[in-house]
């Protein structure tokens, strides 16, 4: 893949200020040569009145609650902190121009959702997560951070780490899986990529990671809803994410909407001081998500706004998101003698140390050196090359009977469907600063791999959905979902119509970005009514029949993977979507990307995880029995588990070698197995090992991911793998929250998906 130039960041860095830049930084509070930070800090604070330092504790965004010239009075009295949702270089100028005009010209700094890309958008986070690949996670995040700080952003919401099980939940599109150890080290990998090497250096941008904690759990699947789980399931599969961003470095973490057995996030002292502060050592900034200050009181923990924010202060939420309840309630309250000055000011040397570390102390215009873009959207300013690279690789294949895919550039190619033609769509729903006019959709995508050496013909097919209950929410804020004049009848007919003609049919289904984001929970997994009756007609003329589909969440997928020839995972796949997709259907990549997620058979197993306890009672598909754990009215296990994903070519995996079977504390044990490519294509697939704790002192998972491998093998080839295993790999938390190993037995379990595994056993002494 090719390496991202930060050179043309570097060159805008470099560039001398634009005059039009209307005040020069050296207005503002500068640091002196050869002052510490916290030095500096100290003097600027012991100037501050402490409106000013409640001003800086507002994130605000322009708009109805706060009208653009109100918000300007406000930062030129000097009572705001940041901004967020102003996303061009003269929107935030104008809004810096006026921090300038303040007393101590404080800079402000701008805070934008730059979740899965900016400009560029790149694939939803299912989808980087798909990849297993490190580097291309690194390289979509880096882009994002050159991207948006050269549009004068300097803080991201983003990397969303929150463990979710339950594909109920809308957002579970924007983490990256249900697998705690998987999204630790994607956590790491986005905050350092955002972060580079200091957020002075030019192309970067501070992560804020989201949402602390456990916003993923949620009963039911309901977003914002009640979180209740056991210390030791937090502490083992929920926690660690987070704590693997914080210990990356991350700058700010934002606090979760949900409350945690009882308690609030945002009125969570534990969550926020105990355990963040003190016993993860995180140094770093607060934020409340959006309103969820003023939400302590639906949540039964306030009376009343101003105790809402007492709550919220004292818990550790340093700045509020966008509601004015820090500035109308603190001032009172440390008049009163109920929150003490110290607690504003802890939280406000937060917000300062912040500014300071993206050096806006130094250069309140840094992000805004060199020449602006004559145009904001130009073409020049994506990175499409790596767009495409990285959606391609998380694309999984789920099936592909008869190898009817790759597909061939001949002949009459039928692409149908409510998606296919899509370009909103194809770049799903955080992708807030991309433009959908420069997204290639499938058909086109499509187009451009054949030219003309093959037909392609389509038809729409179906609406997304026909339900007016569910349009109407979609379309609740913004038309997403565009149902056009003709009849459904009509559209069905017409696409039959158009799949007689053709050699093969690609259709391209699933949910519409809308469907898969915040606010969008639902309990029917299964692909709309409208596009299943169009599934069946095409089905129906005989005609080999792949399903391109385009989602944000496991779905059930039981009828169609019985009757689908080829079934083609592509999540939301962004900008180049329909591009990648074209490079997977026609061959030109050989498909690697592994399901980060279990896709359950249907929504009466979920949450279904392959991490999970067993029972004392485990159902066994070879002898089933009765009185097991089972449901009596559909088979045990996920319809496609997680890890799964195949290739155009076929992998066989030997047995496991260990190089011991006992090892002590400080041993190493090794574990192999060689890896062959049975086909006729190079292709790479991703080997996973697992462990499991047979017995322990509490019950342990059957199995955990502890490592993988993404590896090449051209046809025919072998490769050894080898993964080390260490005590620490056998570490877990124990009924009093003790983070050790227990001497005893393990398994040791390595394939190419979560199920089809090979096994070895060895002994802790
Ligand atoms: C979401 C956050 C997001 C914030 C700002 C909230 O509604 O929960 O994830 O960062 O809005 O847009």
């Amino acid at each position: 893949m090719k390496t991202i130039q930060f050179s043309r960041a570097c060159a805008l860095g470099l560039a001398i200020a634009l005059a039009s830049a209307s005040l020069s930084a050296a207005e503002a509070p500068v640091p002196l040569p050869g002052q510490s930070r916290d030095a500096f800090i100290d003097g600027l604070m012991q100037r501050m009145t402490l409106e000013e330092k409640i001003g800086q504790l507002r994130l605000v965004s322009v708009g109805a609650d706060h009208p653009k010239p109100v918000l300007q009075e406000e930062i030129r009295a000097g009572i705001t902190g940041a901004v967020f949702n102003t996303v061009t270089r003269p929107g935030i100028r104008v809004l810096q121009d006026e921090a300038m005009k303040s007393r101590l010209k404080i800079p402000l700094f701008f805070a934008y959702d730059v979740v899965h890309g900016h400009r560029t958008v790149f694939p939803i986070g299912l989808g980087l997560a798909a990849s297993w690949d490190m580097e291309a996670i690194a390289q979509s995040a880096r882009v994002s951070a050159i991207e948006a700080s050269a549009d004068g952003l300097n803080l991201t919401f983003s990397p969303t780490v929150d463990i979710a099980r339950d594909p109920r939940w809308g957002r579970v599109s924007e983490g990256f899986g249900e697998d705690t150890w998987l999204t630790s080290r994607i956590a790491g990998v986005v905050v350092r990529a955002y972060q580079g090497e200091g957020l002075d250096r030019p192309g970067t941008i501070m992560a804020g990671v989201k949402h602390f904690a456990l916003y993923g759990a949620g009963e039911g699947g309901r977003d914002y809803n009640t979180v209740d789980m056991s210390p030791q399931r937090m502490f083992q599969d929920y926690l660690p994410p987070y704590r693997a961003a914080a210990d990356a470095g991350a700058g700010s973490v934002m606090v979760s909407l949900n409350s945690i057995n009882g308690v609030p996030a945002s009125a969570n002292k534990w969550l926020l001081q105990d355990l963040l502060r003190q016993q993860w050592g995180y140094k770093g900034l607060t934020l409340s998500d959006h309103g969820a200050v003023k939400e302590l009181i639906q949540h039964g923990v306030a009376g009343s706004e101003r105790e809402a924010v007492k709550l919220a202060i004292k818990a550790g939420v340093d700045m509020n998101m966008n509601d004015d309840l820090y500035r109308n309630h603190l001032p009172e309250l440390v008049k009163a003698g109920e929150v003490s000055e110290s607690d504003i000011d802890r939280a406000c040397r937060e917000v300062l140390v912040a500014k300071y570390e993206m050096g806006l102390f130094h250069d309140p215009y840094r992000y805004l050196q060199g020449r602006d873009p004559v145009d904001t959207d130009a073409e020049d300013r994506l990175h499409r090359e790596v767009a495409r690279e990285v959606a391609r690789k998380g694309m999984v294949l789920l099936k592909n009977q008869g190898d009817v895919l790759p597909l061939k550039r001949q002949g009459t190619i039928a692409v149908i469907g409510p998606l296919a033609d899509s370009k909103r769509d194809v770049m799903g729903s955080w992708s807030a600063a991309g433009k959908a006019k420069q997204a290639v959709s499938v058909l086109q995508g499509m187009q451009n791999a054949i030219g003309d050496r093959a037909q392609l013909i389509y038809a729409k097919g179906a609406n997304v959905t026909d339900d007016p209950e569910i349009l109407a929410y979609l379309n609740e804020y913004n038309p997403d979902v565009v149902v056009g004049p003709r009849s459904p009848q009509a559209m069905l007919v017409e696409a039959v119509e158009a799949a007689k003609q053709a050699d093969v049919v690609v259709a391209v289904v699933g949910e519409s970005q809308g469907m898969a984001h915040e606010a969008s929970s639902k309990t029917n997994l299964r692909i709309a009514t409208s596009q299943v009756e169009m599934l069946k007609a095409l089905k129906a003329t005989g005609k080999p029949l792949v399903m391109v589909l385009m989602n944000g969440r496991p779905m059930d997928l039981r009828w169609e993977s019985e009757n689908m020839d080829a079934v083609l995972e592509t999540w939301f796949s962004g900008t180049e979507g329909g591009n990648a997709i074209a490079d997977v259907l026609f061959g030109d990549y050989n498909p690697s990307g592994k399901l980060p997620m279990s896709f359950p058979r249907s929504v009466g197993q979920v949450p279904i995880y392959y991490n999970h306890l067993n029972t004392g009672r485990p159902f066994d598909h070879q002898n089933p029995n009765k009185y097991t754990s089972r449901y009596f009215d559909a088979a045990n296990g996920p319809l496609y588990p997680f890890g799964f994903g195949l290739s155009y070519t076929g992998f066989s995996v030997s047995d496991v070698t260990l190089s011991a079977d006992k090892i002590g504390k400080d041993d190493t044990l090794t574990a192999k197995v060689t890896v062959k490519n049975t086909g006729k294509r190079a292709g790479e697939t991703v080997v996973q090992l697992y462990v499991q704790d047979v017995a322990a002192s509490i019950s342990r998972p059957v199995k955990e991911l502890k490592n993988y491998r993404k590896i090449m093998l051209k046809p025919g080839e072998s490769k050894d793998v080898e993964f080390m295993l260490r005590e620490q790999d056998l570490r877990f938390y124990d009924s009093n929250l003790r983070y050790a190993s227990e001497p005893g037995d393990f398994k040791v379990y390595i394939g190419l998906d979560s199920q089809d595994v090979k096994e070895g056993k060895f002994t802790l002494l």
